[in-house]
């Protein structure tokens, strides 16, 4: 079977979380497309063109480092604004996408750009605030002694840098549905997504 949830929405809005809990449920194999920009993004840190670093992408590159680091989040936004980068990660995640067996996507253009034709298509958001809330709380277990105030910041300038590039910005596919997570705790926002990939899979 062929079967691809396409997941978008702007930075801790919970892609996350709901892309792997909906691709646990259902079996389905699982891709943080976030990633293939932070490993690029890293490469760049340590000094490589971004372009020829995102050719040059392997497991490794995903799978060792710790990709969440600020400074890595924040290399990985101006990666992703370089459309030579973005041209040269469409095809990894296509075929990911096309495998047999059902996959899940969670990014920024997935239902736009990487699998317009996706059958289900779900676009996550919360207001700023929420998001900002839960960025905060994420990087205080980790041991980041960040202010509040700064984590707000950076979400709103990396929406901005995400929403306001030429290639690919962000924002939810005309056939997606919304799931606006600001009021819902985790199960609920797991049950609304899982009942809507029942829905078209049905
Ligand atoms: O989802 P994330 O925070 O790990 O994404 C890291 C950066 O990569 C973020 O600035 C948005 C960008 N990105 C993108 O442009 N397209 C995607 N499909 C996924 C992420």
């Amino acid at each position: 079977m062929i079967f691809t949830v396409a997941i978008d929405g702007p930075a801790a809005a919970g892609k996350g979380t709901v892309g792997r809990a909906v691709a646990d449920h259902f079996g389905f194999a699982y891709l943080d497309t976030g990633l293939l920009y932070r490993a690029t993004g890293r490469r760049m840190l340590n000094g490589e063109d971004p372009i020829i670093a995102a050719n040059a992408l392997v497991p490794d590159d995903i799978n060792r480092h710790n990709l969440r680091t600020p400074e890595i989040t924040k290399a990985a936004s101006v990666v992703a604004a370089i459309p030579e980068v973005r041209k040269e990660l469409v095809v990894f995640q296509r075929v990911f996408a096309r495998q047999s067996g059902g996959t899940v996507l969670d990014g920024r253009d997935i239902g736009t750009v990487i699998c317009p034709d996706a059958e289900v298509k779900i676009f996550i958001t919360a207001s700023n605030r929420v998001r900002a809330q839960r960025r905060y709380r994420e990087l205080r277990k980790k041991g980041h002694d960040m202010d509040i105030g700064a984590v707000f910041n950076d979400i709103r300038d990396r929406d901005a840098r995400d929403s306001e590039r030429s290639t690919a910005p962000l924002k939810p596919a005309e056939d997606a549905a919304v799931l606006d997570t600001t009021n819902l705790d985790i199960a609920d926002a797991v049950n609304n997504a899982l009942q809507i990939v029942k829905s078209r899979l049905a």
